[in-house]
Order: C-alpha cells, then structure tokens, then sequence
C-alpha cells in the first residue's frame, strides 16, 4: 500500500518526502496545489525514483482524491497542505478559510468513504495525520508553563483560526465516524526549503542582498525553534507509534527572543561569509511596525511525545542555525527562483 502527502512541494513536506524516500520502500503520491509556496524543484532528485509520484492538485477537489484513493490505496495520508504565513493571514484570509478548512473537510470525507470500504485489517491499519501547529493555544506570557495537549484552544490571527478549525474536524472524524486520525501540534520550523516570507530564510535572503531586515515591535517575542529535520521525524514516530485519536506536540525546547535569534545568524554570517566592508551584519538590524495581533509567546511541553514515543529533537539550535544558513549561502539560484516577481510584490507592499 502506499502514502498520500498533501503539500509535499512546501517547506516542511518536501524535507519529509527526501526523509520518507530515503528510509521506506513505499509508493508515495505527493498531491500539491504549487501555489507560490510550493516549489517542485525541492523534490527535482527524485525525477527518477519510481516509488515518487507528483500530482498537481488542490486538496479541495474532492473527485480527484477520490480518484487518488482508489487508484493508490493508500494506507497513510498526511495533511501538510495549508497557507501557512500569518502576516498573509491578515492581509487576506479568505484562501486560508478556502484551503485550511475546506480542504481539510474534504480531505476528511474522502478519507470516510474510502476508509468505510476497506477490509477489517486494512482499516485498523490506516491513518489520517493532520499536521497543525502550536498556534492554535495562543499566546502565553512569559512567566506561563509551556502549551501541553490539554491547553484550551485560543487562536489568535486568521492562520491558526483556520488551522484550529480544520483541527476540530479531525477530531470529530474519529469520535463520530471512529476514523484512525492523529494530530501533532508543532512549534516554529526552520531549515533547508523554507520559503523567505518567513523570519529565519527572510533574514538570511536580506543579509546577503545587503538589505536591511525587519524585526517587528520591540524583537521580544519569544519563539520555541525546532529543526526541519526533527519535525519529520516526529511525524514518522507519531504515525508508526502514536495512539489512534489522539494529540502531540512537538518543539524544540530552544526558546528564544526574535531578536537573541536574528542576532545569532548575524553572529554566524560574520564569521562564514563576513561582509565586505567589515561592518558586522547586525548593522541591517531595523525595527519596523509590529504585526496585528502579535502573540507574544509560544513554548511546548513536549513530555508526552517524549514519554509515550520516545522522541525528541537531535539539533540543538546552535547546530540547526549554522547548517540552514550554509544550506541557504549553497543553494542561491533555488533562492532567486523562488524570489520572483510576486515575491517582490508582496515585500514591498507588506513592508512598506
Ligand atoms: P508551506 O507554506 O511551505 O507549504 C505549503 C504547501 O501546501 C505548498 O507546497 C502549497 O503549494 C501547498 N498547498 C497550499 N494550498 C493547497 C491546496 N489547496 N491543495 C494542495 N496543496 C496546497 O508550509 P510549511 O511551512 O511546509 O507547513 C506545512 C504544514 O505544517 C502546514 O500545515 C503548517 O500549518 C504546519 N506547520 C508549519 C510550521 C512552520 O514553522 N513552518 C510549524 C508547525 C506546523
Ligand atoms: O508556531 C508555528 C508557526 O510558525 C507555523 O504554524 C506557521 O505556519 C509559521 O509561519 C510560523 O508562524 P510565525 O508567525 O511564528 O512565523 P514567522 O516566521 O512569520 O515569524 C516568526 C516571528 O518573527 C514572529 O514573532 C514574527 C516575527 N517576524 C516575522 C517576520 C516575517 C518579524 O519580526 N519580522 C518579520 O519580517
């Protein structure tokens, strides 16, 4: 039997699929959209892997995943398509109400059908993994304990609405029509992929251009960094090990400020790829008006995980940051692809 991943050509699902191919000898049918997020030269190595199968498509097209669904028999789907950026949230949410929660319902209805006619065993062992985020929880203050599974849900911006709404409905899936569903509930990503909306590649894009990079507010806000590589490796132990129905968050235990953060890479670029004129990159440093909204805080209790699967993170934020800003100083023609004219369009509008 074989996998369906949405989303496979973004960030953290292209990173999954290099992993999943390279440890399993398994069908894998990558079903994205390639809105501007997704990039299917991340994948360009596996052109030649039989078991790798690229379908452009949007999870809300219900008869194409049916179609999926009975010519691949899948024994796994895992949900990582979504609109993923919060500032584009505010700007425009209604594609995050689009793909995030109707294609989740739809994703899901398929899957009822589909999973209602398989054998006894083939349904035992199926599953349905929604990748949500820690976002959903909200906002902690300093001083609060970390989100764990149990945390009341308090989303605050149109991203981790949409995300706490297709949450819901995964949830409800299995109470109601007992489908094998798990959920994870993951803290902020960076790594190798990650498109340059987002602080950490936005940050290392600008430094290099010699451009100077946004840091909104006050550069307090405290953020819990989990390698890229570790996330997909949670995500394959929650899927062979986790309990059917249930919920597990994962972080990276590496809280730290906005700006402790960019600081760092600025510290790390000075020495790896020094500027010119000798000035250190923290000179690109500017505050800029801070997002609506702002949570201020995120941090994960990862007990669970750690406890029931056995999981936890191999990259200390020290090793994860240096091998991501080498991998983005390597790979400058897949950053000026992706930095095209609609990518120009939205930082000049957003920062401006
Ligand atoms: P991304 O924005 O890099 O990629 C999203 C992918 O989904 C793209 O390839 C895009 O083309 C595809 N897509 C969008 N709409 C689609 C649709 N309607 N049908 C099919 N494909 C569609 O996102 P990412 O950062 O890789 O995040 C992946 C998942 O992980 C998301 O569900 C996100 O909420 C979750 N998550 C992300 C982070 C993070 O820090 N990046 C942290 C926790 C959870
Ligand atoms: O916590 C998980 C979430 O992490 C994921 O669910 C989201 O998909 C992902 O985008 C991310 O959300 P954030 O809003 O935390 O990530 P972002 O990289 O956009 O911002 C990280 C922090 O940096 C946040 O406090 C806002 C700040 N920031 C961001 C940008 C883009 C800046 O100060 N300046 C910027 O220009």
């Amino acid at each position: 039997m074989s996998i369906i991943v949405t989303g496979g050509a973004g960030f953290i699902g292209s990173n999954f699929i290099i992993d999943w191919l390279d440890l399993n000898d398994q069908k894998l049918i990558n079903l994205d959209k390639l809105t501007y997020a997704g990039n299917p030269q991340n994948l360009i190595n596996l052109k030649n892997n039989p078991n790798y199968i690229f379908v452009k498509g949007d999870i809300c097209d219900k008869k194409l995943i049916d179609q999926l669904f009975n010519t691949y028999k899948p024994q796994h789907i895992i949900n990582f398509a979504s609109e993923t950026h919060v500032d584009k949230s505010i700007d425009s949410p209604a594609d995050f109400i689009y793909t995030n929660i109707v294609g989740t319902f739809k994703l899901l209805e398929s899957t009822r059908i589909y999973w209602n006619n398989l054998k006894s065993e083939e349904k035992e062992n199926f599953r349905f993994l929604h990748v949500s985020t820690d976002e959903v929880y909200g906002s902690l203050d300093f001083a609060a304990p970390s989100f764990n599974e149990t945390h009341p849900y308090k989303p605050n911006s149109p991203y981790s609405a949409s995300k706490a709404s297709s949450d819901h409905l995964v949830r409800t899936y299995h109470h109601t029509y007992s489908i094998p569903v798990l959920t994870t509930h993951c803290s902020n990503n960076y790594g190798p992929y990650q498109f340059p909306e987002k602080l950490i590649p936005l940050v290392i894009y600008n430094a290099l251009a010699g451009k100077k990079f946004p840091l909104y507010g006050d550069g307090q806000q405290v953020r819990d960094w989990l390698y890229v590589g570790d996330h997909c490796d949670a995500i394959r132990q929650v899927l062979e090990k986790g309990k059917v129905g249930e919920v597990y968050n994962i972080g990276g235990c590496n809280q730290k400020t906005n700006l402790e953060v960019v600081e760092m890479i600025c510290d790390i670029l000075d020495m790896v790829k020094p500027r010119v004129n000798g000035d250190t990159y923290k000179s690109q440093i500017t505050f800029v008006k801070d997002r609506f909204g702002h949570d201020r805080r995120y941090s994960i209790d990862t007990s669970k995980i750690k406890k029931e699967l056995h999981w936890q993170p191999t990259e200390t934020f020290e090793t994860g940051i240096k091998k991501t800003i080498q991998w983005y100083i390597d790979n400058q023609e897949w950053v000026k692809k992706v930095t095209g004219d609609n990518y120009h369009h939205w930082i000049n509008k957003h920062y401006k």
